[in-house]
């Protein structure tokens, strides 16, 4: 029988999301359907992609979804994220970069526009109703924000319901012009289910706790969180004379000493914003108790890293980590009930529980 995950509504009287979805191999595969196949995904800086008349292909959530996709841009079109499975047989079009007018198949040589429209197949004479639209590249849900790519195989919700929050409380960072810091791109894989990271980040619960912080304790009683329909934001009030944020009059944090906006969108995209720039951290399930974590750094004055909150990320990241992977070997327990949550830091993570429910259980459009 499968299992329905609940979590009551009200974070004083709710209980937490039931330890099996941390672990159990049908959950795990649900969750691929119900939420990955189903949301909005980061696919990188827009400046990776390709240019007129390129297309690159790439594996969309690999390790899980596996699905072979390609970004194309037909010269004088518009960029697109197509299926790379050939409409004949499933060969996979491309490979490497490419960059002529046409996509081969390498097979048994049909091709198509780099729009993705079927143009030719050599052997076909004599099929009846042939070529229908079928035979086109299937064409999925392409996004741009801040000089950032997003994509989605089929979205439960759209772009704008999913970012929306993210784009009007965060246009004062110039997102557009930042550049990568490539020294501090990094991969790693854990031993947890990619949704523990996610609560980690969503919570500075653990913060004074586990890492020692840059300017000495912070005011936690500052931070607030506010929850978006499919995000969640933790604001972080700089301690001491750490470096803040200059904040539009307009903006609902004006005039006070933010560090950071700690923004996570559904479902596993955190997107840090420091007076630095940002950290940006994908998490992506690689099975039931294992995930890799994608972290990318992005900033338009690269000189002013060294101080304050975010200063000290790939110690916090060590940090997490550990905790994460160890908390992977309790949420198994036999022996343990699911927790409560503490109504004064937890509102975040109660409502990711929330939406993973409500996505599970397929109502979450
Ligand atoms: S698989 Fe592509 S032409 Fe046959
Ligand atoms: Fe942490």
């Amino acid at each position: 029988m499968t299992k329905r995950l609940e979590v009551h509504p009200d974070i004083r009287q709710a209980r937490r999301l039931d330890g099996a979805f941390y672990h159990e191999p049908e959950l795990y595969s649900r969750a691929l359907e119900r939420i990955f196949a189903r949301s909005w995904q980061w696919l990188g800086p827009t400046g990776e992609a390709p240019g007129p008349g390129e297309a690159l292909p790439f594996t969309f959530l690999e390790g899980s979804l596996d699905e072979p996709l390609l970004l194309t841009w037909a010269e004088g079109g518009k960029m697109k994220l197509l299926s790379n499975a050939c409409t004949h047989r499933g060969m996979l079009l491309c490979t490497g970069s490419h960059s002529q007018r046409h996509l081969r198949c390498p097979y048994h040589g049909r091709r198509f526009l780099l729009d993705g429209a079927f143009v030719s197949t050599p052997g076909f004479e004599g099929a009846e109703g042939f070529p229908s639209a079928e035979e086109d590249l299937p064409q999925l849900a392409l996004e741009e924000l801040d000089g950032h790519l997003f994509g989605a195989v089929d979205p439960a919700v759209g772009f704008k319901e999913t970012a929306g929050s993210f784009r009007s409380i965060s246009s004062f960072a110039p997102l557009g012009k930042m550049r990568e810091n490539h020294r501090a791109a990094k991969v790693c894989e854990l031993k947890a289910n990619w949704a523990l990271f996610v609560e980690d980040h969503l919570e500075g619960f653990h913060v004074p706790v586990v890492h020692s912080e840059p300017g000495g304790p912070a005011n936690h009683a500052a931070n607030r969180t506010e929850l978006f329909p499919w995000s969640v934001l933790y604001v972080r009030i700089a301690a001491g004379a750490d470096p803040v944020f200059w904040l539009p009059e307009n903006h609902p944090d004006s005039g006070k000493r933010v560090a950071a906006f700690h923004w996570w969108i559904w479902p596993n995209l955190m997107l840090d914003l420091y007076p630095w720039g940002l950290s940006l951290i994908r998490v992506d399930p690689l099975g039931p108790a294992r995930c890799r974590v994608t972290s990318r750094s992005f900033s338009d004055r690269p000189e002013s890293t060294g101080a304050g909150a975010g200063s000290d990320l790939r110690g916090e990241e060590l940090e997490d980590e550990e905790f994460v992977e160890t908390v992977q070997r309790g949420v198994r327990s036999r022996l343990r009930r699911s927790g409560r949550y503490s109504p004064a830091h937890e509102a975040g993570v109660h409502a990711f529980h929330r939406m993973i429910a409500a996505a599970m259980a397929g109502s979450a459009e």
